[in-house]
């Protein structure tokens, strides 16, 4: 188990493993999906447990919808059935509940069953969990770039008043701290235009486990090279060494 006083505020994770999981056992892709859903529950529950503050997952990429039709209605279908299935279940764990992506490009039933999860747990005070749907890390920053420039062009904002954090503001996590850690499962070491601005300082954990197969151990292991790490944002460790002693 980690260090207590050493668990991060946000972890990041991209389920990456699905396709081969199913593979390996002569399986449907859609089959990886499925188990990756309890992936996901155990992951939740043990970040709960351990204190972590804020989980976000990459769910489906903006690069995803280039996947066969077939496996992206399938995985549409699955979070449309996931959310029926276990909202109740993180409403009573006190978990809040919320997307970001680009929620235009998704069907009108699964809009209704976000809108509907997230209405019901806004009030949770407990673990926040953000699900990442449609969602590329250009395409935000690009999104919060336009949300600025559209108060520049109104007049309530000078060209030289926009800094990070008048961009960071407009991004869809904005307001929410930025991750500590990233966690990517199945063996590629890549961020995958991920949470691109926001992850500047996390500190990055690959592992080979393809994701059906993650668990509290992976997780844990996870915090335990976190809780290792000196975190110096340019500065240098005798710097860090000083503020911290
Ligand atoms: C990547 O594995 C996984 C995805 C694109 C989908 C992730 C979705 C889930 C874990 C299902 C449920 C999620 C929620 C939040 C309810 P891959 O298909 O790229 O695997 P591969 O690299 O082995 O082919």
């Amino acid at each position: 188990m980690a260090n207590n006083e050493n668990i991060p505020r946000h972890v990041a994770v991209i389920m990456d493993g699905n396709g081969r999981w199913a593979r390996k056992r002569a399986l449907p892709r859609h089959a990886g999906h499925r188990a990756g859903v309890s992936a996901v529950r155990k992951t939740v529950e043990t970040a709960a447990q351990r204190g972590v503050e804020c989980l976000t997952l990459f769910a489906f990429s903006s690069e995803n919808w280039s996947r066969p039709r077939e496996e992206v209605s399938k995985l549409m279908g699955l979070f449309v059935e996931a959310l029926q299935r276990e909202v109740d279940q993180l409403h009573r764990n006190n978990v809040r509940l919320e997307f970001i992506g680009a929620r235009e490009q998704l069907q009108q039933g699964l809009l209704e069953k976000i809108a509907a999860a997230e209405r019901q747990t806004s009030g949770n005070t407990g673990l926040r969990l953000f699900v990442a749907v449609a969602y590329g890390g250009r395409w935000d920053i690009v999104q919060a770039v336009r949300k600025v420039a559209d108060r520049a062009v109104a007049g309530e904002l000078a060209v030289d008043e926009i800094d990070e954090q008048v961009l960071a503001k407009q991004l869809q996590l904005g307001g929410v701290p930025d991750p500590d850690l990233l966690i990517r499962t199945g063996g590629e070491q890549r961020i995958s235009n991920f949470l691109l601005w926001n992850l500047a300082y996390a500190e990055l954990w690959f592992c080979d486990v393809l994701w059906p197969d993650f668990g509290e151990q992976q997780f844990d292991e996870a915090l335990g090279f976190f809780g290792r790490r000196q975190r110096r944002y340019g500065h240098t460790s005798e710097q860090v060494e000083a503020v911290s002693s």
